[in-house]
């Protein structure tokens, strides 16, 4: 199945998340905290908010909200925000291991996201009404404070 537009863009999106992040791994353990941090606040954050705020409440609207894909999203995003918060609030060796533990989740759940929650946005949504929702979509993360969300 040939991906959406829109989940595409969002694709790429995670692909850059894991370029940026690869490229963290030449610096020192404080500094790959700080970036990764940076990317956290800056970035993904506002794009779990665009989903959670436009993609999952289309979902709900066609299929069950105790859908496997909704529930593990979501679920997926706290453990997110937990690990930013452990990031955040760690010292010393326990901040290295923090930041290992949020970059690790992040592959992870772009993987998840790619593999299964998209296929399950298309086939459900369809391209036409995602392509309709991709307006709101940038302006929530844009307003969510996404940097680099169009
Ligand atoms: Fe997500």
């Amino acid at each position: 199945m040939t991906p959406c537009p829109e989940l595409r863009r969002l694709a790429g999106e995670h692909a850059r998340w894991r370029a940026e992040v690869a490229g963290f791994g030449g610096a020192d353990a404080p500094a790959f905290a700080e970036r990764l941090l940076d990317l956290w606040d800056e970035e993904i954050l506002a794009h779990c908010r665009g989903e959670e705020d436009v993609l999952l409440p289309e979902l709900a609207g066609r299929i069950s909200e105790a859908d496997a894909a909704i529930v593990f999203t979501l679920g997926d995003h706290v453990v997110l925000r937990r690990l930013a918060r452990e990031l955040r609030a760690a010292d010393g060796p326990a901040r290295a291991a923090a930041a290992e533990n949020l970059a690790r989740k992040l592959e992870e759940h772009a993987a998840f996201e790619e593999r299964t929650l998209f296929p399950v946005l298309q086939e459900t949504l369809g391209c036409v009404r995602l392509a309709e929702l991709a307006g709101e979509l940038a302006g929530r993360e844009r307003s969510a404070g996404g940097r680099r969300a169009r």
